[in-house]
């Protein structure tokens, strides 16, 4: 039977790194605050001249490396984001470009800071369909370009970087009959809804770039955090619940959780309604912040980097975003 295997990982982060302190003399908010909300103490900031698919350009190049494939072999692109370098064409296309790749799919899709997951799925259904054998799935993001920094409440969560994966084809099992590493499960799922909750209005179809409408529409990102929170620990906890479910797996025979850096206040209480450790809990957002649809390919690089991800281990990843979107997946490594 055919399976999904992520073949190799990849990630980036920009130079230069922005702490809370350092904010302090800019942003109306304090290095306690921004720790005992959110557990951030850092984030990277991208350069000027830095767009997406130049952040996603060097991830990818990792992720092929590691995987051990010529960029030649890879048949299709997704990049998840919410910040392409232009309207179009896509940064996967501009991704392509830099690989030096030609002749191959390349999309973005935006699902905010579920979107690498929903990539996910759409590369284990494509390569299940028959069609495709070697994908490159990327989550990049510069949401330093959205921020405000007098709007204390967004401008303190966000970073920028970029994550890729390889992922191919392969068999369940061995020779042997030994079950290989793969997907086992992946969920995502959308409450429209909940639109209203987090949103950039500005630049888009309805509010184009106009002189009226800078007059008129708020810029940046604009979010009611509160009610985020209590849904994004629901959300969280149906994700799960799904993931494992069709996965056929039991929550105790999960041995790393890789989930969306936003709050670790977040994480811990979906994490602690679930009953699950908390050692088994893969943070990196003190260093990194909320990358966005970055921020999962990112952690799990840097867990395979650091030794924290080994062969053999049962990976459960976890997103939600706005939307709202939620996504999940079960991953034997
Ligand atoms: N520094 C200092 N004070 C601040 C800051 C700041 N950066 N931001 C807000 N405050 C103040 C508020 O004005 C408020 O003051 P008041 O009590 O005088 O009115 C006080 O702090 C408490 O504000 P709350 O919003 O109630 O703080 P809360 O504990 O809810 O934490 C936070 C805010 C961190 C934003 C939290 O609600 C949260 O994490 N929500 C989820 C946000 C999220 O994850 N967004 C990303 C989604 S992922 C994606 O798709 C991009």
């Amino acid at each position: 039977m055919q399976n999904t295997r992520i073949i190799g990982t990849g990630h980036y982060l920009p130079e230069r790194i922005l702490t809370n302190q350092e904010m302090e003399s800019f942003v109306d908010t304090t290095d306690d605050w921004i720790r005992q909300r959110t557990g951030i103490h850092q984030r990277h900031i991208a350069a000027k001249d830095e767009a997406v698919s130049d952040m996603s350009a060097v991830a990818a190049r990792r992720a092929i490396e590691n995987a051990g494939i010529a960029p030649e072999e890879i048949d299709y692109i997704i990049c998840a984001t919410l910040t392409p370098d232009m309207v179009m064409p896509s940064a996967a296309c501009f991704l392509q470009k830099h690989l030096g790749i030609r002749r191959v799919a390349a999309v973005d899709i935006n699902a905010a800071c579920s979107g690498f997951i929903y990539a996910l799925e759409m590369a284990d259904a494509l390569i299940h369909s028959g069609r495709y054998r070697t994908i490159l799935v990327v989550g990049a993001e510069k949401m330093s370009n959205l921020l405000e920094w007098n709007k204390r409440d967004t401008a303190v969560l966000f970073g920028d970087g970029a994550g890729a994966v390889v992922v191919r084809a392969g068999e369940t099992v061995d020779d042997q009959g030994a079950v290989l590493p793969g997907i086992l499960s992946v969920f995502s799922t959308a409450d429209g809804a909940a639109c209203d909750l987090l949103y950039v209005p500005y630049g888009g179809s309805r509010y184009p770039i106009t002189p009226e409408n800078a007059q008129e529409i708020e810029p940046g990102i604009i979010m009611n955090g509160r009610e985020l929170y209590k849904r994004a620990v629901v959300a969280f906890g149906e994700a799960i619940a799904e993931a494992l479910k069709q996965a056929e797996v039991d929550p105790e025979e999960i041995t790393i959780f890789i989930p969306h850096q936003a709050n670790v206040r977040i994480i811990a209480s979906a994490a602690g309604r679930l009953g699950m450790r908390e050692d088994l809990i893969y943070l990196n957002l003190d260093k990194v912040g909320n990358t966005s649809a970055a921020s999962i390919p990112i952690a799990l690089d840097q867990a395979v980097q650091d030794g924290s991800l080994k062969t053999g281990d049962m990976l459960l990843l976890a997103a939600f975003g706005a939307g709202l979107t939620w996504s999940s997946a079960v991953i034997r490594w």
